[in-house]
Formats: C-alpha cells, sequence, structure tokens
C-alpha cells in the first residue's frame, strides 16, 4: 500500500468555521461522480461530495452504501441538480415529462447530431441506457435521489443551478444535514440563503461544469458581503494549488470547492480518451458552450464545441432537451475513443492537472503549498 506525506506544515493547523462545523482537518471541498474520490478525499481529512446526476436512486443507494462502508468514519456530501428553470418542469412525472420533451426534439437537431458524428467515422451503437436521458437535472429525477441520500449518514446536501425547494432545505435539517448551494453570482447567493441554505458555494466563471461569468477573483468577496456574516460561503473555481486556496480565503471564503482536479486522479473513473485530453490540455483548451446541457457550462474546446458554435449548426436546445439530444453521442464517441470530439466538463484550472496522483496527495500537496504561501505573505507583512 501506498503510504502518502501528510504535509509537515500541517502542525501549524487550518482552522475556520468550516473545519469545526464538519470536523474535517482541511476546509477542501471536492465535488466527483467518482464514489472513490469521495472516500478518498474524506479519508485525507477534506471532505467529498457525490455528484448524484447520473446515478438511479437504486445506483445511488449502492454508491452510497460503498461509500459508508470505506469512508473510515469520515464526512462526505452529496450534490443534487435541481434547477430553478427547465423546459417541461410544470410536469411533475418524470415518465411524462420524458416522454413529452422527446417529441419536442426538432428532427434538424437530430440529423446535425448524425452528421456530425458520421463526418468522423463514429459507428452507431446498440441502445443500452436508453431512459436515462432526463439524468437526475429536474426536480423529478432529483427528489428521489434526495430521498435515498437522507438514509445515510451524509453530512452535507448540496444543489446546483439555483434555490433548492424549500420543503427539501427543510429535510435536509431535519436529519441535521447542511444544506448547501451553488451561486454564480451575488444576488443568486442572496436568493439561496432566503431559502435557508447554510453554505454558498461561490462558484467563478473558470470552473468546470455548469459556470456563470463572472470570475473567482471578483466573486467571492461579492458573495461573501452580499450574505454576510452569518453564511459560510466556500470559494470555487479554478482551485487547484494551494496558492488558490491561500487566496480563496484571503477573499474571504472559509474553504474551497474543486471539482476538475479530481478527473485526473489516481481513484477517478473517468475514460481513457478524456484523461488523455485534460492531462495534455492547457488553461486556454476551455470554452463555455451550451452544447452539453442547454445551459452555459466549461468544457473542453474541441471538435464537438466548434461544432455548435459553427455556421451550420441549428442552435442548442434549453434543458433537459440538450442533453436527451446528445446522450447517446456522446456515449457513442466515448466508445469510439474519437480524440477530435471527444469533450468533457472541466475548468481552466486543467491547464495545471498535468499529473496523475493519488487523491490523498493531491490534498496533502495543496495543504502543504497553502501554508507556504500563508507564510510567505507573513513574512513580507510588516509587524
Ligand atoms: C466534470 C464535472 C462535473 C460537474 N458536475 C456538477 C454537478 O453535477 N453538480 C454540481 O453542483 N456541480 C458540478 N460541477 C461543478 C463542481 O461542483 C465545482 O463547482 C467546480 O468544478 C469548481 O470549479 P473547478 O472545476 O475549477 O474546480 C461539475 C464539475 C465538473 C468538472
Amino acid at each position: 500500500m501506498l503510504q502518502f506525506c501528510r504535509p509537515a506544515a500541517y502542525s501549524r493547523g487550518v482552522r475556520t468555521r468550516v473545519t469545526e462545523k464538519f470536523g474535517i482537518e482541511y476546509p477542501i471541498f471536492a465535488f466527483s461522480h467518482c464514489r472513490d474520490v469521495v472516500a478518498a478525499v474524506s479519508r485525507a481529512g477534506g471532505m467529498g461530495v457525490l455528484g448524484a446526476l447520473y446515478f438511479t436512486p437504486e445506483e445511488l443507494e449502492l454508491e452510497l452504501k460503498w461509500i459508508d462502508e470505506h469512508v473510515g468514519g469520515r464526512p462526505y456530501g452529496v450534490d443534487v441538480v435541481m434547477p430553478a428553470k427547465y423546459e417541461g418542469a410544470e410536469l411533475g412525472d418524470a415518465q411524462a415529462l420524458m416522454t413529452k420533451l422527446q417529441s419536442m426534439i426538432p428532427e434538424a437537431h437530430r440529423r446535425f447530431v448524425d452528421e456530425l458524428l458520421a463526418e468522423h467515422g463514429v459507428e452507431p451503437l446498440s441502445d443500452e441506457g436508453a431512459g436515462r436521458y432526463l439524468l437526475g437535472w429536474t426536480d423529478a429525477t432529483a427528489r428521489p435521489q434526495v430521498e435515498v441520500a437522507l438514509k445515510h449518514p451524509i453530512a452535507l446536501l448540496a444543489n446546483a443551478l439555483g434555490p433548492p425547494p424549500a420543503d427539501v432545505v427543510e429535510q435536509a435539517h431535519e436529519h441535521g444535514v447542511t444544506m448547501a448551494g451553488l451561486a454564480s453570482n451575488a444576488r443568486h447567493a442572496r436568493k439561496q440563503v432566503d431559502v435557508g441554505v447554510d453554505v454558498i458555494v461561490a462558484q467563478g466563471t473558470e470552473a468546470g461544469g455548469h459556470t456563470g461569468d463572472v470570475s473567482t477573483m471578483v466573486l467571492i468577496p461579492e458573495v461573501v458581503d452580499a450574505v454576510g456574516e452569518s453564511t459560510i460561503v466556500l470559494a470555487a473555481g479554478g482551485i487547484g494549488r494551494g496558492r488558490q486556496i491561500a487566496a480563496g480565503l484571503a477573499l474571504g471564503a472559509e474553504g474551497v470547492w474543486t471539482g476538475s482536479i479530481w478527473l485526473t486522479v489516481d481513484e477517478a473513473d473517468t475514460p481513457l480518451p478524456a484523461r488523455g485530453k485534460l492531462l495534455a490540455a492547457s488553461s486556454r483548451d476551455t470554452v463555455r458552450s451550451r452544447s452539453w446541457t442547454g445551459k452555459p457550462a466549461r468544457l473542453l474546446k474541441t471538435a464537438w464545441t466548434e461544432a455548435w458554435e459553427s455556421e451550420r449548426s441549428p442552435g442548442t436546445l434549453p434543458m433537459p432537451m440538450q442533453f436527451m439530444l446528445i446522450s447517446d453521442a456522446l456515449r457513442r464517441i466515448g466508445r469510439s475513443g474519437d480524440g477530435e470530439l471527444t469533450t468533457y466538463p472541466v475548468g481552466q484550472i486543467v491547464g495545471s492537472m498535468n499529473q496523475v496522483k493519488p487523491a490523498a496527495q493531491v490534498v496533502y500537496d495543496l495543504i502543504e503549498e497553502y501554508v507556504e504561501a500563508v507564510e510567505r505573505l507573513a513574512a513580507i507583512t510588516e509587524g
């Protein structure tokens, strides 16, 4: 078994309201869809948060059971996506919603996707996985995930793409679970606080996945000031080095929330073609694109994202129809290993993701560099 090196500098300690609240050593949150990463980060002293989006309630149950058995009693969280706005939101039932939305996808869009794949020689596949198109990003599909999550000893429930419904916040609190919400501007952060969210993840435009247009550097102080002292703020977007943790804390956050950097750790289940591209990419190789879900998300810039921006593009569809349109295509691209079309949600920090390391080592390296940064600042500050 590999031995990881805990930072000697840790003897200095990192204590914020976040470490106190959750009983963790380092105020580092790791968002991942991969249970191994979640458990590894929590065991290393941070807090892993499992993205529930891709799991059916039954699968989520299995994932959380596994985490419970492998997390060594350390705290972890679950993240769901209940968008405040999406097409067909008035239809509560997931099956009715899917049938209606499938019928609304224009033929021209289907043709565009088929032609694009054909041009790249990507073969059709069997329809295994069909029926999963909606994923967890509707109220109807995310609620059962919340129900499963709250049956486990989670410490945190996070929600993205708008304030969570008030009753979900209530349920979380009844279970003694802290509620977190992602926000990409100060107004949205305030709305989250108004429905009872305890922790705001202020996520700058640099971030991978769905993201707004304000940079982390500008956003964090704005959100910290907007929500006031009683609300804890975590800095997210572009954080992959200890110096960036120091910056986030200097801007007023009490911890950091990271996503991209876990895509290339040893434990990650990121498909190999995408992993190779992430390791080779520079910080200029991402783009904010609606081509994944219909809402702007930062992705690796490839022939896929470029095609959706080109003159022949029919334009993207609203969430959740865009993903319904393309989910088969993504699987086909993944299986074919096509290097040109392969894309993945990732942030600008991808330019620093050049080495594959165990997740625990990434946690320790982050803390070591954070402490060095803080000491350097202390040394240049006149007493
Ligand atoms: C591959 C990937 C998928 C993501 N999916 C979700 C998601 O389902 N729910 C969510 O709240 N955030 C999601 N995010 C955003 C992360 O929670 C986090 O806020 C973001 O990655 C932070 O910025 P960074 O990528 O620069 O570390 C995703 C990020 C990535 C990279």
